[in-house]
């Protein structure tokens, strides 16, 4: 089968200051990977220059099989990705409902379809509707954020540390809906995780990444204690 996603040989830079040195990457189809390693080594480098956000200077980026290198961002994402950025980025001065229909608009028809789906998802989003998106908690936020990506239905969804800051049970909630649409939509998920019990539990692969470039990849199953504590513990 074709992989929803591959990199291959991509170099990135922010100005002078090379970044990515070469990074390798596949995702199959319905399978969610973690990109781990530790501060700055350029995980979010590599989703903003999966989305376009930060141009490829050299290498390959393909979209089950069709090359996106020089796509705009937006085209990426009609292509079929989905990103929520670290931080989340919501507009915290327009409600829920109106953060939630900037996907609407850009989306067309099907997706208010697929607003039901997010609120079965995400019950909380459908009680705070008329809430300004800057008074919601940071776990609401996210699964705000979450829920507009979730409007496009894409075939990769792309997490930057969904998890940071946020309460335990929300996380768990974050956790259902990561599993619920691997199994339902055939979704494939790439998520960087700082907490490492929440990469594990949710994930079928992953790559630990090391100044620019992944050091290794392999099943979460052979994610041990020991690659832990030599690559990833601060
Ligand atoms: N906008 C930027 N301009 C210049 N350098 C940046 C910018 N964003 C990140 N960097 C640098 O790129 C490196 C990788 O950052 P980042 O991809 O955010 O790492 P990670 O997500 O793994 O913590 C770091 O050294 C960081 O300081
Ligand atoms: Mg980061």
């Amino acid at each position: 089968m074709t992989n929803v996603l591959e990199m291959k040989a991509v170099m990135a830079a922010y100005d002078q200051s090379v970044i990515l040195r070469g990074v390798e990457m596949e995702i199959p189809p319905n399978t969610i990977v973690s990109l781990l390693g530790r501060n700055g080594v350029g995980k979010t480098t590599t989703l903003k220059t999966i989305m376009g956000l930060v141009k490829a200077t050299s290498g390959e980026i393909s979209l089950s099989g069709e090359p996106i290198t020089d796509m705009k961002t937006e085209n990426r994402a009609r292509a079929g990705i989905g990103y929520v950025p670290q931080g989340r980025d919501i507009f915290p001065t327009m409600t829920v409902w109106e953060n939630l229909k900037v996907s609407l608009s850009i989306y067309g028809k099907e997706s208010e379809e697929r607003l039901d789906e997010v609120f079965e998802l995400f019950p909380v989003l459908k009680e705070m509707l008329k809430r300004k998106g800057g008074v919601l908690s940071g776990g609401q936020q996210q699964q705000l954020a979450i829920g507009r990506a979730l409007l496009t239905r894409p075939k990769l969804l792309v997490l930057d540390e969904p998890t940071e800051g946020i309460q335990p049970s929300i996380i768990d909630q974050i956790e259902d809906a990561i599993l619920y649409l691997k199994k339902t939509y055939d979704m494939s998920i790439l998520l960087v995780e700082q907490y490492l019990d929440f990469a594990k539990s949710v994930s079928d692969r992953f790559y630990i990444m090391d100044r620019g470039a992944m050091l290794m990849g392999g099943q979460i199953e052979d994610l041990t204690e020991e690659l832990i504590t030599r690559h990833l513990t601060v």
